[in-house]
């Protein structure tokens, strides 16, 4: 079995982001059966999402209302087993660029409650120009996004905590490269991305039977899932 693990850079530019998620999945390569793919925002025509919700109303898995970058990127976001988000830290925070591409999300929400995302693995890379610049708040708000999609979010655990966090001095690669504490976070990262995410998917593969979604995202049944949907739309009694 295949496993793909897909790599997303959020810098607008040829820096130490970019090479940071490289490194995060050079080291998910090296686990058995997992192949990698990359994701360069740096260049990409990417339109805020203006909620519209054409994508909900007309339940395709593009978007229908922007014909920009983001239309290539919704099939490789689909059939990945693992994602892992990597931002500069702009004001503590993720960039501008992959917030506005992670809003453009929405059109692959469908597949949430579908449980395809309930055994897809996402982890998370920051990278900040000063040592204690807001990685950790970036990491945070990065995972936080990939819990909105129901993946299983790894943590790095010891010493890697809520991802990968390096230290680049402003200084793009090389200021990566010469972080090899921050470095070998990233690349826990990498390796637990691609190892839960193989062990996924070979376990969901040798169940005798394919649970329903309602199971797989984490209700008693299908039956109670489609009764929260339900409640969700009825409107409010006064
Ligand atoms: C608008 C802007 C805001 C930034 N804010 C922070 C910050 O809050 N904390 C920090 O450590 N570095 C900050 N930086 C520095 C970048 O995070 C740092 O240079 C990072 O390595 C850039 O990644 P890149 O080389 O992949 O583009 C900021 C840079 C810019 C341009």
């Amino acid at each position: 079995m295949e496993i793909t693990v897909l790599g997303v850079s959020g810098s607008p530019r040829k820096g130490a982001t970019r090479y940071a998620v490289q490194e995060a999945l050079q080291a998910a390569s090296e686990i058995e059966e997992v192949k990698t793919r990359f994701i360069d925002l740096k260049g990409k025509d990417i339109h805020h999402c203006i909620h519209c919700d054409r994508c909900v109303r007309e339940q395709v898995d593009y978007c229908p209302a922007f014909s920009d970058d983001m239309g290539e990127f919704y099939p490789l976001l689909l059939s990945a087993h693992g994602w892992i988000f990597g931002s500069p830290v702009y004001q503590m925070n993720p960039t501008g660029l992959i917030q506005t591409f992670i809003n453009r999300l929405r059109p692959i929400a469908p597949y949430i409650g579908k449980g395809h995302y309930a055994t897809r693995v996402g982890g998370a890379v920051a990278v900040g120009g000063t040592r204690h610049g807001g990685q950790e708040t970036t990491l945070e708000s990065l995972n936080n996004a990939l819990f909105c999609i129901g993946m299983v979010v790894v943590s790095g655990g010891i010493y890697a905590y809520n991802g990968g966090a390096v230290w680049s001095r402003d200084r793009k690669e090389q200021g990566a490269r010469e972080d090899e504490i921050g470095l070998s976070t990233v690349r826990v990262i990498g390796r637990r991305v691609a190892l839960t995410a193989r062990l996924l998917a070979l376990g969901l593969e040798h169940l005798p039977k394919k649970p329903d979604p309602g199971i797989l995202v984490g209700f008693s049944s299908q039956e109670e899932l489609e009764e929260r949907r339900a409640a969700f739309r009825r409107p409010r009694e006064e």
